[in-house]
């Protein structure tokens, strides 16, 4: 045994942001250092993630964590034992193999990834080294563009509107400093303009304000007039960025808006949202279409790709080979990075790369279910991958991580923040 193999590997169940059950693993090493793992969880999920066990049946909504507990007890400690946890790539094919399934269904993607993410950490301490620094080894390293959620939407608000996300970026700021600093008034002023409709009524799983409106255009340019309300000018300074999360409400090329009333086929859908792209300052777009449309995706990527970031969530489930794919297919031009959706940090790792390797836009992302956890600021830092998605600004499980960001930009100096030199090669935005 050498002073980084693994001594032992630990369970428990920790509770989430919205009070449900979930895995944090505990890796120690043979020197004594140790690292935590906490699994994160979503609530509008693709098909092909990784999926995580829950208990079933009546208690705590089904979502109790005592069979994943189990897989870390029984399975996954003995065979990790002696493990080196520096060799991350090694560690996770371990785990993968383990479990044997292609969902990670069998041992638990909550118990596999709080594993991995624990290994992850536990190196890092080994090392001495802050998480980003850990991963970064040599390269070049940059705060990411934040994404930050100003109304909530779709299944993260009772489906009260269809759009999931409405968020904003700050692609002309200095820093991360600033880009949070001109997001929260942003964030405020659209408090202030609820209030005084009448229309407060608390907020949505991800920290947005409950989006109270008649249409989904409503809560557009309500957007709009909270940038303005600000005192900024909407697309200079201030840009939004939509996830429509189609997946929620589409199938088989058929979808419908629950709130604005429509039945919409792949076409009608893709004019909807390509007539918002005309009328709002919209920067960037997340599953715009279903995750099984791949050829309105690409028809919505050709109309648009030139100029707005087209983001595959579901549709690439945080998958290598599907970002090669719809690289060599252009559906999408980015690729949003959830570890958990891969089941493991080396997975996501290569998902991100070929996304680097595609020119595409690469984006780490929190879920809907988070907890104090801040490791995924670290990935996006370490990694480079230059923006960065966790939600609202609100609610400690958001701004823990808008926090440890701002730590990670006071210990790396001035004039690391990468705007929008992430944004996808083909939106020629990316000089600089
Ligand atoms: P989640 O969704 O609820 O599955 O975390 C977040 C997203 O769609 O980006
Ligand atoms: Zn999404």
């Amino acid at each position: 045994m050498t002073s980084s193999s693994i001594a032992s590997v630990r369970a428990r169940r920790i509770w989430d942001s919205r009070g449900r059950p979930t895995v944090e693993a505990e890796v120690t090493l043979g020197d004594g250092t140790s690292g935590r793992g906490i699994a994160p969880a979503g609530a509008s999920r693709g098909s092909n993630e990784a999926i995580d066990r829950r208990d079933g049946g009546p208690r705590l909504g089904g979502y109790d964590v005592q069979e994943a507990l189990g897989s870390v007890r029984d399975v996954i400690a003995p065979a990790l034992e002696g493990w080196d946890a520096v060799d991350q790539q090694g560690v996770d094919e371990r785990l993968i193999a383990l479990d044997g399934t292609p969902t990670k269904a069998k041992l638990g993607g909550n118990a596999i990834v709080a594993v991995s993410l624990a290994t992850l950490h536990a190196a890092a301490a080994h090392r001495n080294l802050p998480l980003w620094r850990h991963l970064a080894q040599d390269n070049p390293v940059t705060l990411p563009l934040p994404e930050i959620q100003i109304f909530g939407g779709g299944a993260h608000a009772g489906r009260r509107i269809d759009i999931q996300d409405l968020m904003v970026m700050v692609p002309g700021a200095r820093s991360f400093a600033q880009a949070l600093e001109i997001t929260a008034e942003v964030y405020l002023a659209a408090g202030r303009l609820m209030a005084e409709r009448g229309a407060l009524q608390g907020v949505a799983d991800e920290g947005g304000w409950w989006p109270a409106f008649a249409s989904n255009e409503e809560a557009l340019e309500m957007l709009v007039r909270a940038i303005e309300g600000a005192g900024f000018t909407p697309g200079e300074e201030v840009a939004i960025s939509l996830d429509i999360a189609a997946s929620e409400f589409g199938k088989g090329g058929r979808y419908t808006l629950g709130l604005d009333r429509r039945a919409l086929d792949s076409d009608g859908l893709c004019e909807l949202l390509l007539g918002w792209c005309d009328r709002f300052p919209i920067l960037s777009i997340e599953d715009p279409l279903a995750e099984d449309d791949a050829e309105g995706l690409a028809r919505f990527t050709r109309a648009v790709g030139s100029r707005i970031q087209v983001i595959g969530d579901d549709f690439l489930v945080t998958d290598g080979a599907r970002v090669d794919r719809a690289a060599r297919e252009d559906t999408v031009n980015a690729v949003l990075v959830k570890v958990n959706q891969a089941g493991t940090v080396s997975e996501a790792a290569a998902a991100l790369e070929a996304g680097k390797a595609a020119g595409f836009g690469t984006i780490v992302s929190a879920r809907s279910g988070e907890t104090e956890d801040v490791a995924i600021v670290h990935m996006a830092v370490g990694w480079n991958a230059r923006q960065l998605k966790v939600g609202s600004f609100s609610r400690s499980e958001r701004m823990a991580k808008w926090n440890e960001g701002l730590r990670i930009e006071e210990a790396l100096g001035d004039n690391m923040f990468a705007g929008l030199t992430g944004f996808p090669a083909s939106t020629g935005h990316r000089a600089g």
